[in-house]
């Protein structure tokens, strides 16, 4: 395992505890992507072990071969077949948010509208859309971004557990303190090396102590983003935020925040405090649109040195459904297939037998329930309505409604029959959610991925037959 850990310590870690979607962690096995280890390591085989030895002796050297005789042309190309998995590895792994804008690709409405939301209209934003679908990624190249215009931008990864007091003690920690109008330059506060945090009271503070803090920034401006939102618990935190984007909105200091979560997470702010709505913007992520796909799988394409035909790219990009997460994963499987079989071009056959372990791998990654239920009867019953309300639900937040699956299914379904049916699923086979409120019911499926394996499945069937 010890390839596997080098990987992981030479991306750079961002701030805030844990970036790895559980349930998005790469899910190739080991012996598809383990190459040779004795290159990863940059551990010498037989023949460079003398050469460290040769080295390390002492007095003058008696003449030696240039070359070992194992060094000859099969282990050259083995190690440059190992070189090359790694490199798609590292160019289409699936397991990592991107950080680096060189590894981002497409987005760029995305990009620009974050970047007219803070800058033009100097509002907060709320960026949403399902797992998988690039949230935290555009945060951080965005943060590279603003970072260049010289906004200090704190990132920060919201766990279950996120406590308001201690997320933003955190935030000020990282703010210095000669950035507050109460600080002259030169004077010997500034000189500390301070931080927003000593200004803070001690204990547990609310939104409105924290805004009498940060109103006072004044020579740059800062941004902190509060990724994963969604995950947090507690609703007073919730609430928290959205009074201090109001006293923040009141105040026109000059710190704005990027949430990134659920449509739902939008809503909800609006909702603790109405009079934020034009303070606050909603940025959903689309899915990647197919020259968003093609511009990513070339980055596979050049770390590797291969090619995706233009049937696998188009395989590749249905079956994915616009989630970078999916053209990620097929990418690679599809990739090491052809370069398995020593073809630098990676062909349709190549992007179908990914599909197919992914969609095996996926599955049997579920939790046991969860496959229980797919393959209950009423499941395979219902195959095209869960089909359908996979698709209606692969908007930005995952929520659907009726009327939703009913225009999914062409309208051949009567909108009773399509309630009723998707009432038994949340009923009787635990699949789907439903959330009360006004207005039309809303359904989900309560298992994140569940979705994009039945559009997979669906697609592949299509395929087949
Ligand atoms: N614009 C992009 N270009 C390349 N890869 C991307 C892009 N956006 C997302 N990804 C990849 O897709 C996967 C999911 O992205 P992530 O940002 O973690 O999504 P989210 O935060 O919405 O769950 C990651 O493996 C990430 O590397
Ligand atoms: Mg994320």
């Amino acid at each position: 395992m010890i390839w596997k850990r080098k990987l992981r310590d030479e991306t750079a870690e961002p701030i805030g505890s844990d970036q790895v979607d559980p349930d998005l962690s790469d899910t190739l096995p080991d012996n598809q992507t383990a190459p040779a280890p004795t290159v990863i390591d940059g551990t010498p085989g037989a023949s460079g072990e003398v050469w460290r030895r040769a080295a390390a002796e002492p007095g003058p050297m008696l003449p030696r071969f240039m070359a070992s005789a194992f060094d000859d042309v099969e282990t050259d190309l083995a190690n440059e077949s190992a070189r090359r998995r790694l490199a798609l590895r590292d160019a289409l792994g699936a397991s990592q948010p991107v950080i680096a804008r060189e590894s981002f690709a497409g987005r760029r409405e995305a990009m620009s509208a974050l970047i007219n939301a803070v800058e033009e209209q100097r509002v907060h934003v709320v960026i949403y859309g399902e797992r998988g679908i690039g949230k935290t990624s555009l945060a951080h190249v965005f943060a590279e971004t603003a970072r260049e215009a010289r906004y200090l931008v704190i990132y920060g990864s919201c766990g279950t557990a996120a406590n308001f007091s201690d997320m933003f003690r955190s935030v000020c920690a990282r703010v210095p303190r000669i950035y507050h109008n109460s600080v002259l330059p030169n004077s010997a506060e500034a000189e500390k090396g301070d931080t927003f945090e000593v200004m803070l009271p001690e204990g547990q503070y609310g939104a409105r102590e924290l805004a009498d803090v940060m109103a006072g920034v004044v020579g740059t401006r800062v941004l902190v983003i509060l990724d994963e939102y969604d995950r947090v618990v507690d609703v007073n935190f919730r609430r928290e935020v959205a009074e201090l984007i109001k006293n923040l909105s009141d105040r026109a200091a000059r710190v704005q925040l990027i949430i990134t979560g659920v449509a739902l997470n939008l809503d909800e702010l609006i909702g603790y405090a109405p009079s934020i709505r034009r303070n606050i913007t909603g940025l959903p992520m689309r899915p990647m649109n197919s020259v968003e796909v093609k511009e990513l799988l070339r980055l596979g394409e050049r770390a590797a040195e291969i090619r995706y035909d233009a049937a696998a790219l188009a395989m590749i990009t249905q079956m994915a459904g616009g989630s970078p997460y999916l053209v990620r994963l097929l990418g690679h499987q599809a990739g090491l297939l052809a370069m398995n079989d020593n073809r630098s071009v990676v062909g349709d056959a190549d992007a179908r037998v990914a599909v197919e372990r992914v969609i095996a791998e996926w599955q049997a990654s579920l939790p046991r329930r969860v496959q229980a239920n797919l393959a209950r009867d009423e499941a395979r019953v219902h195959w095209g309505l869960l089909v359908a309300a996979a698709r209606a639900g692969s908007s930005a937040d995952g929520w659907f409604t009726v009327d939703d699956v009913y225009a999914e299914m062409g309208g051949v379904h009567s909108p009773l029959a399509i309630e009723r049916d998707l009432k038994l699923f949340v009923n009787t086979v635990d699949l789907l959610e439903r959330r009360e409120g006004p207005g039309d019911p809303h359904f989900r499926f309560g298992y994140p991925g569940v979705a994009s394996l039945l559009m997979m499945s669906a697609a592949m069937a299509r395929l087949a037959a």
